[in-house]
């Protein structure tokens, strides 16, 4: 299937870099079409260690990489990314930026920091990255694109514009220093010559790679439940992750995509605030996190970790279109005795519904319902198939088919690159 959207089905951290990385090895294309350096993708390819933030997860197999419109950069992110793969020996011309993403800046990680101040108790615990503060300015209009670097002069006056805004902001109301121009600009120019080359029409560059039937895999970043129409509002990040925000993010119709791969844990993690109604009470949580190693890429935080939510999963599969599912770190999970799954969630008037709630307080007092399934008890190391898989762990992975009514597709059990069973 030529056009392939990977989107995180959760609250992100599925290990949709693992997946994007061994799809891209028979891709023509990857692209990243929201988000920007809050994203955390760690990948393990051939014993080395990679971990990405702005660039997509395709680079590390040397496949063109595309950072589309929808996408929010870090300039020093992105070339220090760059940078990386230069040293790894990979051919950076690989990488295409779409001129109108775009450009987080000085101020946006500013105040990102001083409203998460600000909110104290209401924090949504970001990544600081700046990441709402640049889209926040990008729907109103004042935002600083890609291409404004490559205009020393229409750069300068953009600056000009939002620090005559940003400075009063940052002194009267957040108390801190404002910018200066003459600073930013210049340190903003310095980067037009290095980031020029990689600049291109990135919607036209992949509806003509799918013209030609090539495969082009679209990676999105966070998750659904991160999505800002569609996720746990405001706990959220500010752009779409879900599968049809790659349509918008990249410059294509939605008619192009043919198929949907959502990646979930067989488990439940999140960062930062929000509720999370399958979360583990009691010891069992951090015994989930260290065997899961479930600390965040980007800011090093714990993961707050719970039992697989499939009331949250069939959302997924209904907002992104889901065609089937990778189901990740299986393997996390031998050690335990029995499993809980919740199937349902009980709701304040004692009802229980397989659908997620539509409205907020609903969904913050929703209790879980476990089904508890019988755990294997033994490494999945030996398995190379499917169906070599110990039988109460194909029964688990059968489970989540049969409640869902999407096929399975990849089972990963391990962090190589070969520890995923189609
Ligand atoms: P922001 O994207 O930095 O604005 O953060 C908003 C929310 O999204 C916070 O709860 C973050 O922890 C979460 N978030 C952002 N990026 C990721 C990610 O890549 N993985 C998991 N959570 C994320
Ligand atoms: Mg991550």
């Amino acid at each position: 299937m030529p056009a392939t959207v990977v989107v995180g089905a959760q609250w992100g951290d599925e290990g949709k870099g693992k997946i994007v990385d061994l799809l891209a090895q028979e891709s023509d294309v990857v692209c990243r079409y929201q988000g920007g350096p809050n994203a955390g993708h760690t990948i393990v390819a051939d014993g080395e260690t990679w971990k990405l933030r702005q660039l997509p997860s395709g680079v590390v197999s040397g496949t063109t990489s595309v950072v589309g419109a929808g996408c929010v950069v870090d300039p020093e992110v992105f070339l220090d990314e760059i940078d990386l793969l230069e040293s790894r020996g990979v051919d950076p011309s690989i990488v295409v930026l779409s001129g109108n993403a775009h450009l987080i800046m000085p101020w946006h990680v500013t105040i990102d920091r001083a409203s998460e101040r600000r909110l104290g108790k209401l924090q949504i615990g970001t990544t600081r990255r700046g990441i709402g503060p640049a889209y926040a300015d990008k729907a109103s209009r004042i935002g600083i694109r890609v291409q404004d670097v490559l205009d020393a002069k229409i750069l300068r006056q953009k600056i000009a514009v939002a620090l005559a805004e940003k400075n009063v902001w940052l002194e009267r109301v957040y108390e801190t220093e404002g910018f200066d121009l003459e600073d930013v600009w210049s340190r903003y120019a310095g980067y037009a010559e290095r980031l020029a080359p990689f600049v291109g029409d990135v919607s036209l560059l992949i509806d003509d790679a799918l013209r030609a039937g090539r495969h082009v895999l679209f990676e999105g970043a966070q998750a659904t439940m991160l999505d800002l129409d569609h996720g746990t509002y405001p706990f959220v990040t500010s752009s779409n992750p879900i599968a049809s925000g790659a349509a918008t993010g990249v410059g294509i119709g939605p008619t192009r995509i043919d198929r949907v791969l959502g990646v979930a844990k067989a488990y439940v993690t999140r960062v930062g605030e929000g509720p999370l109604p399958s979360e583990i009470e009691g010891p069992q949580q951090a015994r989930l996190r260290e065997l899961g190693g479930e600390y965040g890429t980007v800011t090093g935080r714990e993961r707050r970790c719970g039992w697989l939510d499939l009331v949250a999963l069939r959302y997924a599969v209904r907002v992104n279109g889901i065609t089937s599912l990778a189901l990740t770190k299986l393997d996390v999970l031998s050690e335990f005795d029995e499993l809980p799954v919740c199937i349902r969630y009980r709701q304040r008037d004692g009802s229980e519904t397989p659908h997620f709630p539509a409205h907020q307080s609903d969904f913050h007092h929703a209790e879980p319902v476990f089904e508890v399934v019988a755990g294997w008890r033994r490494p999945l190391d030996e398995a190379a198939t499917l169906a070599e898989l110990p039988g109460p762990a194909r029964a688990y992975v059968e489970l989540v088919a049969r409640e869902l009514e999407v096929p399975v597709e990849l089972v990963g059990i391990g962090a190589a690159r070969d520890r995923v069973l189609a």
